[in-house]
């Protein structure tokens, strides 16, 4: 069974847009450590994390507060010297490595190995020299996987924005086909293949199905959202009943 991974960017969303540049003096809410622990109780496989260069969401502290859970704990991250020095100073479980782009409300993009190969396999090399296992983050391109691969990152993470966003059957099923492709190529040339963004309660089945070796689905908006609703405990099981 694939795993779900709880990416928790948007409680800290929350917690930003009343206590941003508090650092002291009160405990800020909601706590991003707090919700883990509900997400972990409920069964989620592991939290992931996007500490940005702006620190809009996530801040250094709680990624060293997330790092003392007994949980896989998954950094997404730019690939820049100052976040590679921060994830061997945090130590999580793995990286995902994404592009930045200060602009923008949330990832838009993949990362583009093939074009900024270089930086990328010196990166990669530098994590996984002290234990940190690598991802990258990549639209089902296959020269981005082949890339991946020569970089020597342990994992991509397919990007599923572009199948979200369909709108008509038939453009669902072209952008599926994409996934299964890249994925085949992923495991063929020994990658584990993750996939995340977008993927919500009425979209996550679909995409299971044609793809369903998928190690660990990184889901934070669509959880978090109904967590409004229903609880994080009760919108994490329910997720968790879906992609079984
Ligand atoms: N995977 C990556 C690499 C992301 O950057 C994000 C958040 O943008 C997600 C997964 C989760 O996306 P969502 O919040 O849409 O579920």
């Amino acid at each position: 069974m694939s795993k779900l991974g709880l990416n928790i960017d948007h409680v800290a969303t929350v917690r930003q847009a009343r206590y941003r540049g508090v650092t002291h003096g009160l405990a800020p809410e909601p706590s991003l450590y707090t919700a883990a622990q509900y997400a972990i109780k409920a069964g989620a496989h592991g939290i992931t994390v996007h500490l940005r260069e702006d620190r809009r969401h996530a801040q250094d502290s709680d990624v060293i507060a997330l790092r003392r859970l007994k949980t896989n704990l998954n950094m997404e991250m730019a690939v820049t010297p100052e976040m590679v020095r921060l994830a061997l100073k945090y130590k999580p479980d793995e990286v995902c490595l994404v592009p930045e782009n200060r602009a923008e409300v949330t990832t838009e993009g993949g990362l583009d190995v093939k074009g900024n190969f270089k930086r990328i396999a010196a990166a990669t090399t530098k994590l996984r020299e002290h234990g940190i296992a690598v991802s990258a983050f990549i639209t089902p391109d296959l020269d981005q996987v082949r890339a991946s691969a020569d970089a020597g990152t342990n994992y991509i993470e397919l990007h599923t924005g572009a199948y979200a966003n369909t709108e008509t059957a038939r453009s669902r099923a072209a952008e599926i086909k994409r996934h299964v492709n890249a994925f085949d190529l992923a495991v063929s040339l020994g990658l584990r293949v993750n996939a995340g963004h977008g993927l919500h309660y009425t979209n996550v089945k679909e995409y299971l199905r044609a793809v369903p070796e998928i190690d660990v689905l990184n889901i934070g908006h669509s959880v978090i959202s109904r967590a409004i609703y229903v609880g994080l405990d009760k919108a994490v099981r329910e997720m968790l009943a879906l992609i079984q």
